[in-house]
């Protein structure tokens, strides 16, 4: 059997760079080498393309950049290649998949997806659109509400706004949401740039902060309760996943509570009645279609402490693949290996229609 060349992008200019390492890492040592044959991509901080070939360890670690040589993906159709520079030439080497491990910012927002798409390259995960809308959680929002999909209250509002109209908007925010609430920026990832404020004086270094990050920034009311995360998986015919729980040991799941603090826990399955697990589940399947998501996503939910609400919160495109990662783990519960989801998530690439008649 001829083996698939599967290139594994990795890194990339975001302030998820660190985590997009780990999630390759384990992608890395998930794919089945008698298959495909693999080769790493690192996009630098500073946006340099790497082909790698040390070990898939210091990809993790951080040291990968001296076992790398200057790469690039062409956008040229016809040659469906890696442009690898050997001797001051570029040589081509052919792909016929690509999987982005990337979060954040140029990598989960629909640009490199753009980049695959004009080079005809397969791709795992969300096309252009699904990409760059579910990234900006403003966008987000307008999508789930046009499809009456229940989330937290929220407003939002723009870097100018806040400059000219802080006050105003300040007001606003207190008159519709109240204290605590959530200040986020519109596009970012791994809850860098959140804050939770409790206050007005709060309120406004969260927005300034948040305002840092992005050109938008978005408030939501703080939702009381518990955290649970769904996995989806497919194009046109999707699998939905049981329901996990995510325990953050830190006031709200922040970077560190994330990544760095090893008490943060995640339950599969979550201890939740099974009506509110049918809840979630159809509306993972449902914000799925509405963002026109193909390949995988998660799809994160608040349950509401008294009420019992089921809210939607977010849809990510490419989701961690770190060792604490749920959305991986979602799948081990149903019986299906890291190894066969990196099978299915590849044959799915290979089978998604972008929808693009030339
Ligand atoms: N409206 C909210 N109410 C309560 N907690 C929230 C709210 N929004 C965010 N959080 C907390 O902040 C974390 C990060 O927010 P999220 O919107 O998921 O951003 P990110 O895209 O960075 O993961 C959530 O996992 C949760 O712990
Ligand atoms: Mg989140």
């Amino acid at each position: 059997m001829q083996k698939l060349t599967v290139a594994v992008i990795f890194g990339g200019q975001s302030s998820e760079h660190e985590v997009s390492c780990m999630s390759a890492t384990n992608i890395i040592s998930a794919l089945d080498y008698d298959k495909y044959e693999i080769i790493p991509v690192g996009i630098t901080k500073t946006g340099n393309w790497r082909i790698y070939h040390g070990p898939t360890e210091y990809i993790k670690t951080g040291n990968w950049l001296p076992f790398s040589a200057e790469a690039a993906i062409s956008p040229d159709a016809s040659k469906k290649c890696l442009l690898k520079m050997v001797g001051g030439k570029y040589k081509e080497i052919p792909i016929d998949v690509v999987i982005p491990a990337l979060h954040g910012a140029w990598g989960e927002d629909g640009t490199i997806q753009g980049l695959l798409e004009l080079a005809q390259i397969p791709y795992v995960g969300c096309g252009v659109l699904a990409s760059a809308v579910c990234m900006d959680k403003v966008y987000t929002k307008l999508i789930a509400k046009a499809a009456k999909i229940p989330m937290a209250k929220y407003v939002w509002c723009d870097g100018r706004t806040l400059d000219k109209e802080k006050e105003k908007f300040m007001k606003q925010v207190e008159r519709k949401l109240g204290y605590p609430c959530f200040v986020k920026p519109s596009n970012a990832g791994s809850s860098v740039g959140i804050s939770k404020a409790k206050n007005r004086e709060e309120l406004e270094k969260a927005l300034y902060l948040a305002a840092h990050y992005d050109r938008k920034v978005i408030v939501e009311e703080a939702i009381e309760g518990r955290e649970m995360e769904c996995a989806v998986l497919g194009n046109e015919d999707i699998r939905v996943s049981g329901v996990g729980e995510i325990l953050a040991a830190a006031e709200f799941y922040d970077y560190d509570a994330k990544y760095n603090n090893a008490d943060s826990r995640t339950v599969i399955p979550a201890d939740i009645d099974a009506e509110s697990v049918e809840t979630m589940r159809s509306i993972a399947a449902k914000i799925y279609r509405a963002t026109d998501a193909a390949g995988l996503a998660r799809v994160d939910f608040f349950v509401e402490k008294d009420s019992g609400r089921v809210l939607f919160n977010e849809l990510n495109t490419m989701p961690g693949f770190t060792s604490i990662s749920m959305y991986p783990m979602l799948w081990e519960e149903k019986g299906v290996t890291k190894t066969e989801l990196m099978d299915c998530l590849i044959a799915l690439a290979l089978a998604r229609d972008n929808g693009i008649r030339a």
